[in-house]
């Protein structure tokens, strides 16, 4: 059960964000009323939710899930690999924040990168996507952390998707959404794996939290596919963080 979530209110300057998407800009004040609705869903959920305020010098600082690895033992801070991304990991209310809810909070470091969406865990154990924002070192350090809690990980590398859970969810109870270059991956053969077709592959980007699973607007097999599996599903409108590479799950840490 998750407890907790911290979000960042989007930046006024979320047009700007990195994006591979080609999709328009984000309009800002239709982002803030679909992180205000995010936000419903999360509490509807059942979590506490603590709202950070906007830092609108960073574009993509709304997507949080990045700077920080929340595990049940401690907090992990991040070092982003999009340089300019790098600073939302030093933003003093994230390290106080954490340090209110953490009595562990750890830190990745120089020369490590590593973007927490590339982080899936599963139970004790941590999958963590090799791709452009997370290097081997910074898996190296990460899971020399875990390992000092009683934690495991392992690495994966990644060919096409920007950040691992971009194309997997974990959705508890072994069911785990899997899309695109992870569908035969072996290490994710022993999971009760429910595939989403590329036409939804943007839908693979689901959270659980709780009895609830949050799914994206607008992919109606995907919600099928959940609802089948017996959850109750919240969807949630993210067509503007779509627009720069975001989804449900960069928008909140989870613990
Ligand atoms: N725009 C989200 C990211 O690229 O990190």
């Amino acid at each position: 059960m998750f407890k907790n979530v911290i979000v960042r209110i989007p930046s006024k300057h979320v047009s700007d964000g990195i994006t591979s998407a080609n999709e328009g800009k984000p309009i800002y004040e239709k982002a803030l009323v679909q992180h205000e609705n995010y936000v419903s869903a999360l509490t509807k959920a059942g979590v506490d939710v603590t709202v950070l305020k906007p830092e609108d010098e960073f574009p993509d600082s709304c997507f949080v899930e990045d700077v920080a690895l929340c595990t049940k033992k401690c907090a992990i801070i991040t070092r982003p690999g999009a340089s300019s991304r790098r600073e939302e990991a030093a933003l003093p209310d994230m390290i106080k924040t954490l340090h209110h809810f953490y009595t562990h909070v750890e830190q990745i470091k120089e020369p490590g990168t590593i973007e927490a969406g590339d982080i899936m865990m599963v139970g004790d154990h941590f999958y963590i996507g090799l791709s452009a924002r997370t290097n081997q070192e910074g898996a190296n350090q990460m899971i020399s952390i875990l390992e000092k809690y009683g934690l495991s990980g392992e690495t994966v590398p990644l060919k096409e998707v920007l950040h691992l859970k971009t194309g997997l969810a974990y959705l508890e109870n072994n069911n785990l959404l899997v899309a695109g270059e992870f569908k035969n991956d072996p290490r994710f053969a022993d999971f009760n794996k429910v595939e989403i077709d590329p036409d939804e592959a943007y839908g693979a980007n689901c959270i659980w939290v709780n009895d609830y699973v949050l799914v994206p607007e607008g992919y109606p097999k995907v919600q099928k596919k959940i609802e089948a599996l017996g959850y109750k599903v919240l969807i949630v409108d993210t067509s503007e963080f779509r627009k720069i590479d975001g989804g449900l799950s960069c928008l909140s840490l989870r613990f």
